[in-house]
């Protein structure tokens, strides 16, 4: 007998929105519910690919051209996907996801201008036909979520802040790219206004994730 195919979950949005802690909240709570859940991110999530992400993450904004960007980010997602979504999706794992795809199409391609039939292939060619079963869109002032994000790494003492370090055009189109993602595809993806506290946030996403389970 095949064993029942997992749930996707991802989480996406600009700089600072505070998916982070939700997608991590939502990890324990489907645990409570009895769930077998992996918790992950991107760009990382494998040995691999966590080697990569320390590539695209540190740096100057000019480290990379856009397309060496957006390469570098499918070779992290393409094993990360062999090596542990895709498998654990086949056990029955719920997989939570810190960022995944869309945010290619937000920052590489709205935000960085790559082709976007180029992103679909590069989508069909490593993950396939699989997509997210449901998607959680913050929806955040980029402005707002650039200070929030500065005042994280200054805090966490982390240098992990190389798309922080892009102007603010650029994080603004990263914000209609990916409003414009959640209005193409409704079934998939729910926008939620980051502006909220954390409570009715985590709220939400819980009654929201009962549509899931069965
Ligand atoms: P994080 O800070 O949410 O962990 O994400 C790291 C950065 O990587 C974030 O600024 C967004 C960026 N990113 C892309 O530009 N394209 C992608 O496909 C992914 C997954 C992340």
């Amino acid at each position: 007998m095949t064993p029942e195919q997992g749930k996707f979950i991802t989480f996406e949005g600009g700089e600072g929105a505070g998916k982070s802690t939700q997608a991590k909240y939502l990890a324990e709570y489907l645990e409570q519910q009895g769930h077998k859940v992996i918790l992950t991110r991107e760009p990382g999530g494998s040995p691999g690919a966590e080697l990569i992400r320390g590539l695209l993450v540190t740096g100057g904004a000019d480290k990379w051209s856009a397309e060496a960007e957006l390469l570098l980010m499918y070779a992290a997602r393409a094993d990360h996907w062999q090596k542990r979504i895709h498998p654990a999706l086949e056990q029955g794992y719920w997989v939570i996801c810190d960022r995944f795809a869309d945010s290619s199409v937000a920052y590489q391609g709205y935000g960085r201008g790559i082709d976007l039939e180029f992103l679909t292939l590069l989508y069909k060619k490593t993950v396939g036909d699989r997509k997210p079963d449901r998607t959680y869109i913050f929806n955040i002032d980029p402005h707002k979520g650039l200070e929030r994000a500065s005042k994280r790494s200054v805090d966490g003492n982390k240098n992990e802040d190389r798309f922080e370090s892009f102007d603010l055009s650029f994080h603004e189109r990263v914000h209609q790219g990916f409003l414009t993602i959640a209005h193409q595809d409704t079934d998939r993806c729910l926008i939620v206004d980051a502006n909220q506290s954390m409570q009715q946030i985590q709220d939400l996403i819980c009654q929201d994730i009962l549509n899931l389970q069965s």
